[in-house]
Parts: C-alpha cells; sequence; structure tokens
C-alpha cells in the first residue's frame, strides 16, 4: 500500500507538473474556440479554399502574411496608419508586396457575424496560413489559439525584423536567430518560396550580376525582367511547380535555379546548410515535417495572451 500510495504521489507530482510546464510554455491550445465560436476553423478554411481556388497566389500571400506578422504574431501588420503611430504595411518589406488583408478582411466580417468579438485577427492569420498551405498540397499542422490582437504596430521594428532577400548566409542566419530559430529553421522555413511571386525589382541583381545561377535560367529569368525595366514583373518563385507546395524549391537550389540572392545562400560552394538543402531536396516527407513543426514554432513567437491586447471588431483599426 505505501509503496502504491507513493506511486500516486509521484505521479499527481509528475501530472502536475507537466500540466504546469505545458502553461507556461505555450499559452496557446488548438481548441479555445470550440466552445465560444465552434464554426470559426470550418468559415476560415472554407474562406481561404475559395480564394486560392479563385487565385492560387493568394494561399502564398495569405502564408507571407502570418510569417511577417509573426516576427509578433499579434495582427500588428492589419493595422492601418493613425495619428498616433506609423503601422507596418509601409515598411519596405511589406510596402507594395504584402497582400491578402481583403481575404482577411472579409473571413473578420463573417466571423463577427457568427460570434461577435471572440476570434482575435491574429489567430485568423494563423489558420489562414494554414489552411493555405494545405489548399496547395503541402502539409498540415495543429494551430494553437488564443492570440489576442495587438492596439499598436511599428514600422520601424517590421523593418528591422524582416529579412531582406540581400542578405547573405551569416546574416539570414542571424536573423532568424534573433527571433529564436535554428539554422535548420530558417532553411525549412525558406522552403516556403516553393509557392509565391517576386517582383523584378527584388532579383533584377542575381540574375544580372550572380555567377552561382544556371546560365539558362538567368536567361529566361531576363525576359519578364530587363535590366532597366519592369520593376513590378511577377515571377514565380520557384520556377518549376510554382501553384504545388512541394519539395521543388530545394531541388531548385541544388540546381543553382534560386531566384532571390537569399534563396541561393542556402546552397553555394562550401556553404553550411548545403547538405540540409540536399535534404529536403530529396525528401518530400523529412520537408513536410520540419516545416510543420516550424510553422508551430513561428506562431508561437511571443503572441498576446490572457487580457493583454484586444480582440478587434475590424482587423485594420484598434478597437
Ligand atoms: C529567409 C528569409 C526570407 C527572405 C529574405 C524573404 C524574402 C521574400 C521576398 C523579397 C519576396 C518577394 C516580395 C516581392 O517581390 O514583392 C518573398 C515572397 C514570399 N515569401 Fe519570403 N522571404 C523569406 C522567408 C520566408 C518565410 C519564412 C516565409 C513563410 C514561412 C516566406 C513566404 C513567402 C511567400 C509565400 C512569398 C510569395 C508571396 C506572394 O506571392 O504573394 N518567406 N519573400
Amino acid at each position: 500500500m505505501a509503496i502504491h500510495s507513493s506511486n500516486n504521489n509521484y505521479f499527481y507530482i509528475m501530472f502536475t507538473s507537466s500540466l504546469l510546464f505545458g502553461i507556461c510554455s505555450s499559452q496557446l491550445t488548438s481548441n479555445f474556440y470550440d466552445s465560444t465560436c465552434p464554426k470559426a476553423l470550418s468559415i476560415i478554411k472554407s474562406a481561404v479554399a475559395s480564394a486560392v481556388a479563385k487565385e492560387h497566389r493568394m494561399g502564398a500571400s495569405l502564408l507571407r502574411l502570418h510569417f511577417h506578422d509573426c516576427f509578433g504574431c499579434d495582427a500588428s501588420i492589419l493595422l492601418d496608419d493613425t495619428s498616433t503611430f506609423t503601422g507596418e504595411k509601409t515598411a519596405a518589406p511589406n510596402l507594395n508586396s504584402v497582400r491578402g488583408f481583403d481575404v482577411i478582411d472579409n473571413i473578420k466580417s463573417q466571423l463577427e457575424s457568427a460570434c461577435p468579438g471572440i476570434v482575435s485577427c491574429a489567430d485568423i492569420l494563423a489558420i489562414a496560413a494554414r489552411d493555405s498551405v494545405v489548399s496547395l498540397g503541402g502539409p498540415s499542422w495543429n494551430v494553437g489559439l488564443g492570440r489576442r490582437d495587438s492596439t499598436s504596430a511599428s514600422k520601424d521594428a517590421a523593418t528591422k525584423d524582416i529579412p531582406s532577400p540581400l542578405l547573405d548566409l551569416s546574416g539570414l542566419i542571424t536573423a532568424f536567430s534573433n527571433k529564436g530559430f535554428t539554422t535548420q529553421e530558417m532553411v525549412v522555413l525558406s522552403g516556403a518560396h516553393t509557392t509565391g511571386q517576386a517582383r523584378c525589382q527584388i532579383f533584377r541583381g542575381r540574375i544580372y550580376n550572380e555567377t552561382n545561377i544556371d546560365t539558362n535560367f538567368a536567361t529566361s529569368m531576363k525576359s519578364n525582367c530587363p535590366s532597366s525595366d519592369g520593376d513590378s514583373n511577377l515571377t514565380a518563385l520557384d520556377v518549376t511547380t510554382n501553384v504545388l507546395f512541394d519539395n521543388a524549391y530545394f531541388k531548385n537550389l541544388v540546381n543553382n535555379k534560386g531566384l532571390l540572392h537569399s534563396d541561393q545562400q542556402l546552397f553555394i560552394s562550401g556553404g553550411s546548410t548545403n547538405s540540409l538543402v540536399t535534404n529536403y531536396s530529396n525528401s518530400y516527407s523529412a520537408f513536410f515535417a520540419d516545416f510543420a513543426s516550424a510553422m508551430v514554432k513561428m506562431g508561437n513567437l511571443s503572441p498576446l495572451t490572457g487580457t493583454t491586447g484586444q480582440i478587434r471588431a475590424n482587423c485594420t483599426k484598434v478597437n
């Protein structure tokens, strides 16, 4: 009996400490809206599916919107400028580039009709990113929920935190490690560039001046990106299967067909991340599993929870 009861105590301690650890390590839970807004997930899923069916690129745009929000995960990216702050929409990495705001606004108005004041814009962004990846044929993951929305935004923070496409490998590693990511997570998250598009002005320098680029690829990219014109002409980030979420991005890098300077930096002569790129280029399943885990980690970056922040009624404005 004594042994039995000490076993009970042992299990009790283990159980409560794992519960406490669980609560401390992540305050987000995937069933957060189950009782308060049971239709939330299905409303978002079907709105994303129809937006992606209408335009495949929207899947890429919604994924990127979550990434650019998430170096904070508080929907600050959705706020319009006010007299008290300049928001993130006009920060250099976002200006004339991030998109998908209409889809988020549409989802928010459906959710406000179904359950007013309950579902945060930050959670909408996190779920829409996951559903977008799934819509394009990529992996799924459990999205922890319960994020709340910021009451402010910072153009300067967005400019500082979001990595530039002109960074070299060491700069990319640092930009992600500043947010707690390993080099491997930085590489796998970059696999998001298996879908979506980039503007000529972003990759012109690479296709005209760099030498670690496949010659035929560079020539064909130049036809839609003249050396001194067509700044906003769009080209697929993944030259092979752009509307599919697959591991072709990594195969392209191995073949020196990365579109952005920062893309090709992950596979350069003697580069420390070459073996990771090769591994993902050979294994769909390793890419999918590691991408999903890294997205969960990204979605957990410094969310507002509990009574901090607010649930915005309109994602573009503080209540
Ligand atoms: C590794 C550092 C990264 C850099 C330097 C970078 C940079 C860029 C740039 C410059 C563009 C094209 C923008 C334009 O021409 O308007 C772009 C597009 C995109 N990025 Fe990244 N990115 C990075 C990582 C990521 C991550 C981690 C994700 C998501 C997990 C992501 C998702 C996307 C998507 C999906 C697009 C296409 C968007 C669309 O077509 O609307 N990127 N990125």
